[in-house]
């Protein structure tokens, strides 16, 4: 079993520092908002889904660090407690998702006490939590039945256990699909320049046993080209209501590659995933990192020093190029505003 990415204990967020993966397994005590918010800005916890949960505890520490004297200032606290926290990553929309489910919590309770809503926050967070492992163990049953050979796949960043509360959104679809004898050997991108496949996804394929090899990141067209893929598995940072998804800096290239060599391309994310408030991947807002995060490995200059170097975080790739999105909800063929629509239902926007 994959080590927890991150849970409570006794009033405490306990964070898996992921910066310290594969070599050390050591957690963070956050026990402030202000240390939630730290975990998430310098990745020590990253991944989508992981930053929702993350967010949902956060709102809950952040409800007791205060002593508040009425629930209306209570609330006040909270809903700027909330924006800080959004803030400490722009694309990945399940922060935000995570935020509001506990701000809408404190709406639901506002005529209730302040012990009470505290209570019921952290009963929120933890269901955030839960649910996010079933909803990644539906994602990969669901994913698992679009391979019926079994087959080498190829996938990029980590959208594991470690990017969720566990099982993981593409990494559960190759989990369940490997459960059921349909993977031959899972080919791991080592995704520069934050190296999520080399550190964290082949740390986690390795301890499960499932066969797979790592390849860097300019060698994915060769094999494609060779034939020796079958399909591509990715997760997403934010799907816009026709489909464009974000998802991490590389993406875009390997559905490229994908579409010219006639294999398909598969994206697997939670219905949270979704922003139905965007037309399209253009409004996504891209994060750039540091440029230090290119130029240096392991605290090492790779580059000449004083070399600057570009760090947009994630890419987005246009729903022409996806052949499905794997949803808790079912498969999404040819995603598109219409094809959406049909499994998340009308909330999908017209815009
Ligand atoms: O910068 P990161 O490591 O947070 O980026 C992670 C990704 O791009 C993942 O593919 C995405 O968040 C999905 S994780 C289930």
């Amino acid at each position: 079993m994959i080590a927890r990415t991150l849970y409570l204990d006794k009033d405490i967020l306990k964070i898996l520092d992921q910066r310290l993966l594969p070599s050390t397994v050591f957690y963070i005590d956050c026990k402030t908002k202000e240390d939630t918010f730290d975990c998430i800005k310098d990745m020590a916890i990253r991944g989508a889904p992981a930053i929702g949960v993350a967010a949902g505890y956060g709102m809950y520490l952040a409800s007791c660090e205060k002593e508040f004297n009425n629930i209306s200032e209570m609330k006040k606290y909270l809903d700027k407690a909330g924006k800080y926290l959004i803030s400490a990553r722009p694309t990945a929309v399940n922060l935000f998702w995570g935020v509001n489910r506990i701000l809408n919590v404190v709406k639901k309770y506002i005529g209730s006490n302040i012990i009470e809503l505290k209570l019921r926050i952290r009963e929120e967070a933890n269901k955030i939590y839960n649910e996010d492992i079933e909803i990644n163990k539906k994602i990969g049953e669901n994913g698992a039945k679009l391979f019926n050979k079994k087959s080498t796949i190829l996938t990029h960043c980590n959208a594991g256990a470690l990017a969720t509360a566990g099982w993981g959104t593409a990494l559960g679809v190759i989990r369940s699909a490997y459960n059921q004898n349909k993977v031959k050997m899972v080919y791991v991108d080592e995704t520069r320049p934050y190296l999520q496949g080399a550190r964290l996804t082949a740390w986690e394929l390795l301890q499960e046993k499932i066969p797979c090899v790592l390849i860097t990141d300019n060698m994915a067209g060769h094999f494609i080209s060779k034939g020796e893929i079958d399909a591509v598995v990715v997760g997403a940072d934010r799907i816009a209501s026709n489909g464009d998804t974000a998802n991490k800096i590389g993406t875009y290239s390997l559905a490229v590659l994908c579409n010219y060599n006639k294999i398909p391309f598969y994206i697997a994310a939670p219905v949270s995933t979704f922003d139905i408030k965007i037309s399209d991947g253009k409004k996504i807002k891209i994060e750039f990192r540091s440029s230090d995060e290119v130029v240096l490995i392991n605290k090492k200059h790779v580059a000449p020093v004083n070399m600057k170097a570009l760090h947009p975080a994630f890419d987005v790739t246009p729903h022409e190029l996806i052949t499905a999105i794997i949803t808790e909800k079912g498969v999404i063929k040819k995603p598109s505003v219409k094809t959406i629509r049909a499994i998340l239902g009308k909330r999908v926007a017209r815009h």
